[in-house]
């Protein structure tokens, strides 16, 4: 029952903790063995194979998933992809490339810009409009032509957790359907994709089963003001995402970069005071974070870093490292949402704020 915080002191810990089940639920019946079974997107898929362009939007940490899913669809379906937040879209005029598909994003389905853009885009040319939403009954769903819907269960805490992760899931279903049906995939690499999407409710397990170590960590930031989340590639947004629910939730100033922005400006705001937040990929941009990481160290900024064993990170001066599982880099985003969640959650805890209901904000921005 949504409604029942259960063992748990806040509904923030509860959504948490209730992630591997509900990424199950959103594969459940949308993957076979080897390949996604695109009558998950309804009785007509032909739609997929049309697709040349994608316009995703929408707000808040669906905008984040958003811009995760980008790096996704370029990368596995070599197609075009922008993310725009809804309430910049609404609001200017719009080109649309032929054949171009309307992605919102939402938890709730009852954004109010989010809802203004689908609307706006029905009267355009768009190839198709689809949701990825958690909320079966939402306006957002009710009019837009397709829906994927998250299987989440009712989100409480006003940070939201389990709804952009499962939003991840199924939007990396979305984008390995499309690069499928484009041609872009062999059946091997779909194959793989779809083995390593198997695995994801017992990485994300284990991820969790961090949380205390991370509780430790997060005593750190007790007297802290500002924090800076620093990210490469699809880390990038996953680091804007874990800026976003620190100061939601702990009231801290957060801000976050792509790594390799730092020398442009936010290098300046690195002293002794300053933590600065990382999850380390583990792939071919490893070396270039690790380059970055040092000439913050070298201004006396104080790393916290997660990364599997494997990036080769360990515990030393100004260097608290958190071992988080290793997983195929298609699932990072993932999966390293989970300690960036738990900092945050734990942060605010130690704070002493409202949790669950962080002042000023509201679960569901529904008037503009
Ligand atoms: C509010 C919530 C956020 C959410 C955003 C977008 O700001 O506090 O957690 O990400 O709205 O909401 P949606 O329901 O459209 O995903």
């Amino acid at each position: 029952d949504a409604s029942d915080k259960g063992e748990f002191r806040h509904y923030m810990l509860k959504e948490i903790y209730e992630q591997p089940k509900v990424i199950a639920a959103c594969l459940e019946g949308r993957i076979s063995d080897d390949r996604i079974l695109t009558s998950c997107f309804g009785a007509d898929s032909a739609f997929l194979k049309d697709i040349e362009n994608i316009h995703i939007v929408a707000c808040g940490t669906s905008y984040h998933a958003g811009m995760v899913a980008k790096y996704w669809i370029e990368d596995l379906a070599n197609i075009p992809c922008t993310v725009e937040v809804a309430s910049e879209y609404r609001y200017r005029k719009v080109a649309i490339p032929k054949n171009t598909l309307f992605l919102t994003l939402s938890q709730s389905g009852e954004t109010a810009d989010t809802l203004a853009a689908l609307r706006m885009a029905k009267e355009l040319n768009y190839l198709t409009t689809l949701a990825i939403c958690n909320v079966p009954s939402s306006t957002l769903v009710r009019e837009s032509d397709l829906t994927l819907l998250t299987n989440a269960g009712a989100e409480i805490g006003v940070a939201s957790t389990k709804a952009f992760t499962t939003q991840l899931t199924a939007l990396l279903i979305t984008s390995i359907a499309i690069a499928s049906e484009k041609g872009e995939l062999s059946a091997e690499k779909q194959k793989a994709l779809v083995t390593a999407l198997r695995s994801l409710p017992a990485y994300v397990d284990a991820a969790i089963k961090q949380d205390e170590a991370i509780k430790l960590v997060s005593e750190q930031f007790a007297n802290k003001h500002n924090a800076l989340f620093l990210g490469r590639g699809p880390m990038f947004p996953i680091a804007l995402e874990g800026a976003l629910k620190l100061k939601e939730i702990s009231y801290i100033h957060a801000e976050a970069y792509p790594a390799g922005e730092l020398k442009h400006g936010p290098l300046a705001l690195v002293d002794e005071t300053m933590p600065i937040i990382t999850v380390a990929p583990n792939n071919q941009m490893l070396d270039k974070l690790k380059s970055n990481l040092q000439e913050v160290r070298a201004r006396g900024g104080e790393l916290f870093v997660f990364g599997a064993k494997e990036t080769g990170f360990e515990q030393a001066e100004g260097i608290h490292y958190n071992e988080i599982p290793w997983v195929e880099e298609i699932l990072e985003p993932i999966v390293h949402t989970i300690p960036l969640q738990l900092l945050s959650y734990h942060v605010a805890v130690v704070k002493g704020t409202d949790v669950d209901q962080p002042r000023n904000l509201a679960k569901s921005v529904t008037v503009e």
